[in-house]
């Protein structure tokens, strides 16, 4: 369910602010009926009118992107750097990331036109799980983790309950991969979670979302999610 006025916003034919005017006028039917009072929500099923010619509403599209280092998690860039947009040229609906991933964290990233489903994922009280493998400088150790499975300080706000599992370290490098599954998404968190306990991040990547994983996809690459995956991340957000 969406908004009235942001289905008609979305659907091209003028602005948001514009889309209320039209709204308050009296210009919209939605399923024959006039409907002058904003914030009235409708769903995809829907018949929107303006001025008696129904909108064609966009269908939800969802896609999980396999983001490279060195490409910005946003729509564009004034620096002109490489945004995640550029892979998405090719298709017709206006997609946006779901969050965040830094330039320098490659992984996982959703990618939609779903604003609500959007929302729902990102908000840390839905506790979707986000899977992270981190390369750390140092050797890491149970107990030097173990207080972000409580919780620590950052900025601050104390940081939701943490899971970890060590999963190799290098003597010689003096370096250790470290996995982190957390459910909030903040700016930077991982890294300053894991600098937080003595280990500073070199190198991050996103592996998990919720039930999604990135097999068979390389970096750089997207697919389309199914109806089935959909549900199921739906269903993960609590
Ligand atoms: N945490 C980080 O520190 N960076 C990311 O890109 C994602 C999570």
């Amino acid at each position: 369910m969406e908004r009235l006025q942001k289905v008609i916003a979305h659907a091209g034919i003028t602005s948001r602010r514009k889309a209320e005017g039209l709204i308050t006028e009296g210009r919209v039917r939605v399923n024959g009926q006039v409907i002058k009072e904003l914030g009235v929500q409708v769903s995809s099923k829907d018949v929107v009118e303006v001025d008696g010619i129904p909108i064609e509403q966009e269908q939800h599209v969802y896609y999980l992107f396999y983001k490279p280092r060195g490409v910005i998690s946003a729509v564009t860039d004034d620096k002109k750097r490489k945004v995640v947009l550029d892979y998405f040229a090719e298709v017709p609906e206006r997609v946006y990331p779901v969050g965040r991933l830094d330039y320098d964290t490659s992984g996982l990233l959703l990618l939609t036109n779903d604003g609500e489903l959007s929302q729902t994922l990102m908000h840390p009280k839905h506790e979707v799980d986000k899977v992270y493998v981190a390369k750390v400088k140092g050797i890491a150790d149970k107990k030097q983790l173990l207080p972000l499975t409580k919780g620590i300080r950052i900025e601050g706000r104390k940081t939701a309950p943490a899971r970890f599992e060590i999963l190799s370290t290098d003597q010689t490098a003096q370096s250790s991969i470290v996995q982190l599954t957390i459910h909030e998404g903040r700016n930077h968190q991982v890294k300053n979670m894991l600098k937080a306990v003595g280990l500073p991040v070199q190198k991050l990547k996103r592996e998990n979302y919720g039930p999604l994983d990135l097999k068979g996809l390389r970096p750089g690459e997207y697919r389309e999610l199914s109806k089935k995956e959909v549900s199921q991340l739906k269903n993960s957000a609590k």
